[in-house]
């Protein structure tokens, strides 16, 4: 089979597609025809040989989230069966043609979407209601902050609050991206970076502050994002695109009783990544489905896997909005 494969270390140009053994799956696992994945900042780091693979993932095949159809089943496996149109969150490896994956692992993809529309959705809305919703705990009637609101996590976020009836507030650098945020029901937009943030949640919430913050960013800005939030607040950290060192005001923690959780979803133990598919298939993936689903997949682009090197440029640029879709053909 085909698969992009990181050659060396290096830049977009160390990527291409070449001729790899295909994955042999086991006796629970589904053996998925990968239509489309779609790429995620991890893939960038892992080329320039800052994140490797998690253990049982290909070394050198990026890809972190796909949508395709199942070839075959394994002989334990009773929730899919060939022809089933699938999607999921993998350690890596999903950039190739055919993927292995335990059927507890995989989701069914929504009804009347296509797999490129599929394709984006795995990580960037598992990571949103993981964080904001099952750890963060974002009910109805409560407020979400966000920076970076125009990623893939952001959006995703932004539709899971107004879903939940929640409302949220956003940040980002770039003025074209709040305008779209606002079109996917994001309620204040501000423009600038998370210190940005905490003068427009105490207005929007008159004061009170917003029950959960999501930290797409970190570095110097989390003091900021903490500042964002009501008593007993959660800030989930998701991201480190600013950086890996902030001062925080432990008073403010300690006084206002706030947590401050970290997240990842890569290094999970296996029950772990299992529980969260489950209860995004049980409770996410049907609102995709139908003619006024409250969700949607935000594809920045789709290109020809053949064009991996350019979708890495694109990502590195930060011009996306959404995700960017690589197509397996
Ligand atoms: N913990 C997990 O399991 C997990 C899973 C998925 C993603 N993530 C993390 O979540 C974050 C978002 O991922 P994504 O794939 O959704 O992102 P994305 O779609 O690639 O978008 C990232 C956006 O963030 C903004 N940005 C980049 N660097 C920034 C900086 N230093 N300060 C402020 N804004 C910056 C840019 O938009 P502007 O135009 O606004 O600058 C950029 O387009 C990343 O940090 C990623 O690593 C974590």
């Amino acid at each position: 089979m085909r698969a992009v494969v990181i050659t060396e270390r290096g830049g977009p140009e160390v990527l291409a597609l070449r001729e790899v053994a295909e994955p042999s799956p086991g006796p629970f696992e589904l053996l998925v025809d990968v239509a489309a994945s779609a790429l995620n900042r991890a893939d960038l780091l892992q080329r320039r040989g800052l994140y490797p693979a998690p253990p049982g993932a290909p070394a050198d095949i990026p890809g972190l989230e796909f949508a395709g159809t199942v070839l075959s089943v394994g002989e334990a496996v009773t929730r899919f069966a060939a022809g089933d149109r699938v999607m999921g969150v993998v350690g890596g490896g999903a950039a190739a043609e055919r993927l292995a994956i335990h059927e507890r692992e995989a989701m069914r993809c929504p009804e009347g979407l296509a797999l490129t529309e599929s394709a984006a959705i795995p990580e960037a809305f598992a990571t949103a209601f993981d964080a904001a919703v099952l750890q963060g705990g974002l009910a109805s009637g409560q407020w979400l902050v966000v920076n970076a609101v125009g990623s893939g996590v952001g959006t995703a976020a932004v539709q899971l609050a107004r879903a939940l009836g929640a409302r949220s507030v956003g940040s980002s650098r770039t003025p074209t991206k709040l305008g779209l945020a606002r079109g996917l029901g994001l309620d204040v937009a501000v423009e600038g970076d998370s210190t940005a943030l905490p003068a427009a949640v105490r207005e929007a919430t008159g004061g009170a502050g917003a029950a959960v913050a999501l930290d797409l960013v970190g570095g110097p800005g989390l003091a900021a994002m903490l500042e964002c939030l009501r008593p007993t607040g959660t800030l989930v950290l998701v991201g480190l695109m600013g950086g890996v060192e902030a001062d925080l005001s432990l008073g403010r923690v300690l006084r206002q009783r706030l947590r401050l959780v970290g997240t990842v979803l890569r290094s999970r133990p296996l029950e772990e990544k299992m529980a969260l598919a489950r209860a995004f298939e049980d409770r996410v993936v049907p609102l995709f489905e139908g003619a006024d689903a409250p969700l949607r997949p935000v594809v920045d682009r789709v290109l020809s896997w053949e064009a991996v090197a350019d979708a890495h440029r694109a990502l590195e640029s930060n011009d996306s909005f959404g995700k960017i879709v690589l197509e397996h053909r």
